[in-house]
């Protein structure tokens, strides 16, 4: 049996219209626990390392500028396989395309702006969230 961590963010669409808690109770009712928690306005440098694969593409200066334009929630999610568990929890990275029951078919929407604004990251393998619990929790090491 293997734990798993991810890095999930909810994001400052989510921050702004209240939605954290909603996010974290779903986490938390799907049996995963929290083992790290944080409120903090990302820097761009934080960005730029979290968001590196995605360097050059045409959305990627306005996902910078959306995820640097207010607080996001870091959290640590521990569980058997929630890697996958967290991304199954909150659906396709388009909203409109996420399915009903998922965070972001149930509180997401596209809004008609230059990146998608869809409440929730979640780190997409292990070696993902590896990389990016060191960017957002350094202290905590792994
Ligand atoms: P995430 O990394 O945030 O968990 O989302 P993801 O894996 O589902 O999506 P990814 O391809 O990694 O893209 C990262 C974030 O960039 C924004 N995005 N907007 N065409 C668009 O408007 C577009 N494409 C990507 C989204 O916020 C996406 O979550
Ligand atoms: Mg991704």
């Amino acid at each position: 049996m293997t734990i798993e961590r991810s890095l999930v963010l909810v994001k400052p669409d989510g921050y702004r219209r209240g939605l954290t808690g909603e996010v974290l109770r779903r986490i938390e009712a799907k049996g995963y626990t929290l083992a790290g928690l944080s409120v903090l306005t990302p820097t761009r440098e934080q960005l730029a390392a979290h968001y590196a694969e995605h360097a050059g593409k045409p959305f990627y200066e306005p996902l910078v500028e959306f995820m640097s334009s207010g607080p996001v929630t870091a959290v640590v999610v521990e569980g058997q396989d929630c890697i996958k568990g967290f991304r199954s929890l909150a659906g396709a990275t388009n909203p409109t395309e996420a399915p009903p029951g998922t965070i972001r078919g149930d509180l997401g929407r596209d809004w008609g702006r230059a990146v998608q604004e869809n409440i929730v990251h979640g780190s997409d393998s292990p070696e993902s969230a590896a990389r990016e619990i060191a960017i957002w929790f350094p202290e905590l090491g792994s």
